[in-house]
């Protein structure tokens, strides 16, 4: 019987569980009433008298055992249980990926813009979106009631009362360029990107917030070669080596000569298609070499600087770039869309 109980006490010693079944065979074989503990205890009657007291002191002890064993694997077991109920996290499941944003195209080929012309010298200026009349239109040679104000079909809001001058939403980034003339001496070597505002009806190809880059270099001696190579520059690093670029004659109030900057397009490679509108060319923008008039406005002299300027919206080389085929997609927001765009080559 000895023998049997020190079995015993070390078989329960060693026991472990891992679940509430074992929990309960464990009780059943070491507990309740029909464990093996309790049947030994009926067997002490067949003890011999002298040896009873000692072996019942051992099968007391082998029960207290047995009794402390079982409260602590139900303390354990209960320990593990509430943890798992009551865990917040579940460790065991994948991450929830985090989603990040992506930035809208408009700005991603903005800041492509500014870093082609940063790396030549060109800093970046900003101005406001509501302009007096002699930035938007007098200082850049737009004669007083000159039709060529209307060419924009400018958004006006007021008009001074004692100065008679006409505050309006700015038509173009030229403006600032006025600004940035008045307020530095040549050498000027600046790009100022920015939204503007017509008039106009919103279609697939027009609207009435648009955003535009204006770019100005003024300089002794620049000629309308340092202009085409600037754009030549700039329109292969854009969009790819094998770009075409031409000029065609234009008008501006604010440049003489002035140009249109075509590029070849970048839908059928100039083979022709309804983009291009089977011309195999696309405009991007208009340019030319800075009027001497409008230097004489900004304190300027034109005996000892020229300069050239050009200008370019930014939704149209976006367009072309990502084949773009609605304006208005920019402005709605959609979530599809948006989430096309995230890095730029
Ligand atoms: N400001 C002109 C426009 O918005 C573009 C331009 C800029 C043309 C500079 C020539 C030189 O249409």
């Amino acid at each position: 019987m000895k023998e049997k109980v020190a079995a015993l006490i070390q078989e329960i010693e060693n026991a472990t569980i891992d679940n509430h079944d074992a929990l309960e065979a464990f009780r059943i074989k070491y507990i309740s009433r029909k464990s093996v503990v309790a049947e030994l205890f009926g067997n002490l009657k067949d003890v011999a008298p002298e040896e009873r007291k000692g072996m019942g002191q051992l099968l007391n002890e082998l029960k207290n055992m047995a009794n402390d064993k079982f409260k602590n694997l139900s303390s354990q077991m209960e320990q593990t249980t509430t943890k798992v109920a009551h865990s917040p996290v579940d460790l065991t499941l994948p991450p929830v990926p985090n989603s990040l944003g992506t930035r809208h195209p408009l700005n991603l080929v903005r800041g492509r813009i500014i870093e082609i012309f940063e790396r030549i010298g060109f800093n970046v200026s900003e101005g406001p979106e509501i302009e007096d009349d002699w930035h938007n239109f007098s200082a850049l040679n737009f004669p007083e009631n000159h039709p060529a104000r209307e060419m924009q079909d400018t958004f006006f809001i007021e008009k001074v009362a004692d100065t008679g001058r006409e505050i309006a939403l700015r038509t173009h980034t030229s403006s600032v360029q006025v600004r940035v003339m008045e307020g530095e001496k040549p050498p000027i070597r600046t790009l100022s990107p920015g939204r503007v505002f017509r008039n106009e009806a919103i279609s697939a190809r027009a609207h009435c917030v648009f955003h535009q880059v204006e770019g100005l270099y003024i300089n002794k001696n620049v000629s309308f070669a340092d202009l085409k190579q600037t754009l030549y520059h700039f329109v292969k690093e854009m969009f790819s080596k094998d770009t075409k670029i031409r000029f065609r004659p234009s008008f501006f109030p604010f440049t003489e000569p002035s140009a249109e900057i075509d590029i070849s397009c970048q839908i059928c490679n100039g083979a022709g298609c309804n983009i291009c509108k089977y011309s195999g060319w696309v405009e991007i923008g208009g340019s030319g070499m800075v009027d001497p008039q409008v230097l004489i406005n900004c304190n300027i002299d034109p005996e000892e600087y020229t300069g050239f300027a050009f200008g370019m919206g930014i939704e149209r080389i976006t367009m072309l770039k990502y084949q773009i085929k609605d304006l208005r997609l920019f402005t709605e927001n959609d979530i599809r869309f948006l989430q096309q765009f995230s890095v730029i080559s």
